[in-house]
C-alpha cells in the first residue's frame, strides 16, 4: 500500500516536471514554411548553444555535438562516417542540422520523433559520446558557469536536451539564389544553366524532393531505397527504416554538406548525379522511379548548379 502511494505520488511527480510549453509559430526566411515550436527564451537558446559546442558532454571531454555538426560545413560532417570517442567509427554521414526543426522524424532512419529526443542519442551512444547521464550531470553541477547558465532550473537530461532543442530550432537556412528566383519574384536569382538543372529537378526530382508554392523543404519526409548500401553481391549493408529505406534529405544547403547519402559514399553532386543517370544500384526494394535517366550533358550540368543554388543564409 505504502509503495503504491508512493509509485503514485512519483508519478505525478513526472507529469509535473515536464509542464507543456505554449507554442509558438516563427516565420522563417524567404522559401522557408512556418514553424511552429515549444516557446524558449533566449537565455535557454545561449544555454542550449553553449553545450552544443562544448566537449565536456563526450566521456573523454574531446567530442561536442559540434565535432560532428561543424559550422563550417553547413553543421555536417566532411568524413564518410562520423568519429566518436577515441575515433570510434560509426557507420552513418551525419546530416545537418541546419533546418533540423522541420523534420517530421529525426535520423536518417526516422527513429527519433524529436530533436529532444535525438539529443538523447549521441550523447550516451558508445561510438559517439559515450557518457553516462549521472556522470555528466555531476559533471556540470560542479561547474558554476554552467549552474549559472540554468538560471535556477534543476540540471536535469531534461532540462539539458530542451535547451539544446531550442537552439537548434534557431538554427534555421532560408533566402538562397533558388527561394528568390522560385518565392521572391527575382528572375535573376539563378544562372540560365540553374534555370535549365530546375526544370529537369521538376521532372525527375520532385516528388520525393518536394518543392511547394509558396515553400519548399526538398522533402517528402518519406523514406525510400534508392539503392544506396548494396554490396558486390546486391545485398543491403544499412536496412535504415526497413527495405535499404532512408529518409528523403532535404537539399538545402547541400553543396556544403559533402559528402553524400547516409552512408557517405559518394563524394560529389557530380557523382550524385551521375549515379541518379545510372539509375542506381539493382536491389529487390529498389523504388520504381530510380531508373536510368537520359539526360545530355548540359542537363547534368544544369542540375548540378541547381543544387549548388540551395545555400541558404547560415543563421548567427
Ligand atoms: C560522433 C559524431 C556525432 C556527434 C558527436 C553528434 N552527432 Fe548528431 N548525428 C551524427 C550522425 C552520424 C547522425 C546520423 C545517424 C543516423 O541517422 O543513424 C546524426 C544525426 C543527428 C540529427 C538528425 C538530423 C536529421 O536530419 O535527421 C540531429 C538533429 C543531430 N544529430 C544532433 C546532434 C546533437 C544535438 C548532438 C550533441 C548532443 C550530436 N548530434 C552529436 C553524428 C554525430
Ligand atoms: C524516390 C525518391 C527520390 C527521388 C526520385 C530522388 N531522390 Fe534524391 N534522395 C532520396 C533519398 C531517400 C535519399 C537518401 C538515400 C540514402 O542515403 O540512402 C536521397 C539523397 C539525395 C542527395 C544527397 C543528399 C545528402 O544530404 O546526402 C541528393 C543531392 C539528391 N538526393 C538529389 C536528387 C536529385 C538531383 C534527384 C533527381 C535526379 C533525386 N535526388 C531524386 C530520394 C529521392
Amino acid at each position: 500500500m505504502k509503495y503504491a502511494i508512493l509509485l503514485a505520488l512519483v508519478l505525478v511527480g513526472c507529469g509535473r516536471a515536464v509542464p507543456e510549453r505554449k507554442r509558438v509559430t516563427v516565420t522563417g526566411a524567404l522559401g522557408l514554411p512556418p514553424l511552429e515550436m515549444p516557446e524558449a527564451g533566449a537565455a535557454e537558446v545561449a544555454l542550449g548553444k553553449r553545450l552544443f559546442f562544448d566537449p565536456k558532454l563526450s566521456a573523454d571531454g574531446r567530442v561536442a555535438c559540434a565535432s560532428c555538426h561543424d559550422p563550417r560545413h553547413g553543421f555536417a560532417d566532411p568524413k564518410p562516417v562520423s568519429e566518436g570517442v577515441g575515433g570510434r567509427r560509426g557507420r552513418r554521414n551525419a546530416p545537418t542540422v541546419l533546418n533540423a526543426a522541420y523534420w517530421r522524424t529525426q535520423f536518417w532512419d526516422g527513429r527519433a520523433p524529436s530533436l529532444e529526443q535525438q539529443a538523447r542519442g549521441p550523447i550516451t551512444n558508445e561510438l559517439e559520446m559515450a557518457h553516462e547521464p549521472a556522470k555528466l550531470m555531476a559533471k556540470l553541477k560542479a561547474d558554476g558557469e554552467y549552474v549559472q547558465a540554468f538560471g535556477g532550473r534543476e540540471i536535469t537530461m531534461e532540462a539539458l536536451v530542451e535547451a539544446i532543442a531550442a537552439y537548434e530550432r534557431t538554427l534555421l537556412s532560408g533566402n538562397s539564389a533558388a527561394d528568390r528566383y522560385l518565392y521572391g519574384g527575382d528572375k535573376t536569382a539563378l544562372s540560365e544553366e540553374a534555370i535549365l538543372g530546375l526544370k529537369v529537378f521538376r521532372q525527375h526530382c520532385v516528388s520525393c524532393h518536394m518543392i511547394g508554392r509558396e515553400h519548399g523543404l526538398f522533402t517528402d519526409h518519406e523514406f525510400h531505397n534508392i539503392g544506396i548500401g548494396v554490396n558486390a553481391v546486391g545485398e543491403l549493408t544499412d536496412l535504415g527504416q526497413s527495405k535499404g529505406r532512408f529518409r528523403t534529405p532535404s537539399l538545402r544547403n547541400v553543396a556544403r554538406t559533402a559528402p553524400y547519402m547516409h552512408d557517405g559514399s559518394l563524394k560529389t553532386l557530380r557523382q550524385v548525379v551521375d549515379y541518379y543517370v545510372g539509375g542506381g544500384n539493382s536491389n529487390p526494394h529498389l523504388d520504381a522511379r530510380i531508373r536510368p535517366l537520359a539526360l545530355s550533358g548540359a542537363e547534368r550540368a544544369g542540375l548540378v548548379a541547381f543544387l549548388e543554388s540551395l545555400n541558404g543564409e547560415m543563421p548567427q
